[in-house]
């Protein structure tokens, strides 16, 4: 029997992978993490469906749950909020199935970040302005900062910021950040981003805090950089009429190898 990692997206029922809503719907026991999965996201799972929500749970608690559907024999879906490779607690409970030799597959999901960018409409990287977006947050009562990644090493690099876990401290994160983006620099908070009652606040620097208020708390996402709402900036090369590339030779000999040799040098880069 197998423990079903999925990512469970940013909480539209219909923002999940094909493969995580038929592994939801096979599974007759799902864990889910509460506070961030919203029932619609559980309108997936079996008729007569063993849910368990986790928020108020230990890990010790957990893994009970876990091996004890483990051994009658169900295989069991774990649902977290999001992607599963950042902020999930994956990693503690796979560290405890793999010394208790429980099988656990992993389906990625659609992480919050890119559920708000998509709801501002927004493509964060850039041609001439940004090209890195920097996934992080603030130190939590649950996890510290290690001291290197602080938001203000993080801005230096001028890349966007997709600040998690921290709307809480906004006024903190616009202290640190201006010095290094400016009054001026758009801000964008998405809060409950794919929700029913997801709502955007745009601003700047300057301005987010008064606009934000007291108005969002806990399922919000602060992403920071020029490139929000920016109209200025470079065309890529990527489709330029000009601009010669495998599927789009120009001219009678194009640079690169046809496919075939092209695949053959993969293939044979990729041998041990
Ligand atoms: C514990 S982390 C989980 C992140 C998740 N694994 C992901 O891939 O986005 C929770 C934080 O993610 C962000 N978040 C999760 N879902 C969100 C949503 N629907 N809208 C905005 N922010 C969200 C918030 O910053 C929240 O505090």
């Amino acid at each position: 029997m197998t423990v079903h990692f999925i990512g469970a997206g940013p909480g539209a029922p219909d923002l999940l992978t094909l493969r995580g809503r038929d592994l939801i719907a096979a599974c007759p026991v799902c864990l889910y993490a509460g506070s961030l999965v919203p029932e619609g996201v559980l309108s997936h799972c079996p008729p007569g469906v063993r849910l368990v929500n986790t928020a108020s749970l230990s890990l010790d608690e957990i893994m009970a749950e876990i091996s004890a559907a483990h051994s009658e024999g169900h295989e069991i879906a774990r649902l977290h909020s999001g992607d599963l490779s950042v902020w999930s607690a994956m990693g503690e409970q796979l560290r405890r199935l793999r010394a208790a030799n429980i099988d656990f597959t992993v389906t990625p999901g659609v992480p919050s970040f890119a559920a708000a960018a998509a709801a501002l409409g927004a493509e964060l990287t850039l041609p001439g302005m940004s090209q890195s977006v920097v996934l992080t947050r603030t130190s939590g009562r649950a996890s510290a900062m290690p001291d290197t990644e602080s938001l203000i090493n993080f801005a230096a690099t001028g890349a966007v910021l997709a600040i998690h876990l921290s709307i809480h401290v906004l006024p903190r994160v616009v202290r640190e950040l201006s010095p290094h983006y400016g009054p001026d620099c758009p801000v964008a908070v998405v809060w409950r981003a794919s929700w029913p009652d997801q709502r955007i606040v745009r601003a700047t620097l300057a301005s987010i805090e008064a606009a934000v208020g007291q108005s969002m708390e806990r399922t919000a996402i602060i992403l920071v950089g020029h490139t929000l709402g920016a109209e200025d900036f470079d065309t890529s090369r990527l489709y330029a009429g000009d601009y010669d590339r495998r599927y789009r030779p120009v001219g009678t000999q194009p640079r690169f190898p046809s496919n075939e040799s092209a695949d053959a040098d993969i293939t044979q880069g990729a041998a041990p």
